[in-house]
């Protein structure tokens, strides 16, 4: 087998990355890229030190340079206006004696989408005052969740679906971009999560976005992942997918919502066997 081939096995088995065969010149030059960085000239000793598990921080390295982060603000628009107009004021008046509610963006690349959906929270204070709402962005990419973290955005980001009422709201232009602001920042809790890890130690949530990742990964991988996210979801939750994904064939769990691509709530029958756990 060649190192290519051997990479590709390993990135299915770590991350779930299924390499569509016409991207091989481009995986080709960007493991050629890690590898030179790390000094490594054998393709084969460099996939072998991979597989070893002696080398954690050039696994990510590597898995940082093969994934796409691609994402922007407010991407596909419908999801973040179904936030505002249905998902938040629905489970505001389900949770009003919790007065808790727990968003998980799944795969957050650079940070824009939780950062989107901080922006919606924040500009709804009025309906949430007195309210605990915990933002939890994760993302396997050590890179993109260090740049999600610093919240530093190019010109071109930021004009990538922000609107500029938000931009100046919300950002700071700096000499090297638009700082979003701190009390944004601190609403969000950023991990490394790897979704084909268990990630049941999270808890429950009663939103979930997992935009745009499961693309990448095969038809068992996207099974076990939704169904391990139903699980993590409350029976009234909303989950949030691309608005080119679909479930189809992938889980009987989920139906679509009319009018909104990409939000689904729990099949009515599925919702009586998921148990909400409130979180502490
Ligand atoms: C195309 S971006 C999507 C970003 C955002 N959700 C959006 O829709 O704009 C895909 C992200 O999925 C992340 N990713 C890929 N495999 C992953 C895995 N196994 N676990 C967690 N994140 C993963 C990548 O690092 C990348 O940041």
């Amino acid at each position: 087998m060649n190192a290519f081939e051997d990479l590709a096995r390993l990135l299915d088995d770590r991350i779930g990355m299924t390499i569509d065969p016409r991207r091989r010149t481009s995986i080709e030059a960007r493991l050629a890229g890690v590898m030179a960085d790390c000094g490594f000239s054998d393709p084969q000793e460099f996939v072998r030190r991979l597989r070893s598990g002696l080398d954690p921080a050039l696994l990510n390295r590597t898995v940082d340079a093969m994934v796409t982060c691609e994402t922007l603000f407010f991407r596909d628009r419908a999801p973040f206006e179904a936030m505002r107009g249905i998902v938040l004021p629905k489970l505001r008046e389900a949770r009003r004696d919790f007065r808790n509610l727990r968003i998980w963006s799944a795969a957050c690349a650079t940070g824009q989408e939780p950062y989107s959906i901080a922006m919606i929270v924040d500009d709804m204070t009025r309906e949430f005052a007195g309210w605990r709402v915990d933002i939890i962005a994760s993302d396997v990419s050590q890179t993109a969740l260090a740049a999600a973290r610093k919240g530093l955005f190019s010109q071109f980001e930021v004009q990538r679906g922000l609107p500029t009422p938000m931009l100046l709201r919300y950002f700071r232009k700096e000499a090297a971009g638009w700082r979003v602001s701190e009390h944004l920042q601190a609403a969000i809790d950023f991990r490394q999560i790897n979704l084909v890890s268990d990630f049941g130690a999270l808890g429950h949530f009663d939103v979930v976005l997992c935009r745009n990742v499961l693309m990448y990964m095969d038809v068992e991988r996207r099974r076990d992942i939704l169904r391990r996210l139903s699980a993590q979801l409350a029976p009234d939750g909303y989950l949030l997918l691309g608005a080119t994904e679909t479930i189809v064939g992938l889980t009987d769990d989920f139906v679509a919502t009319p009018g909104f691509a990409g939000l689904f709530t729990h099949r009515p029958q599925k919702r009586a066997n998921v148990r909400l756990v409130v979180n502490s």
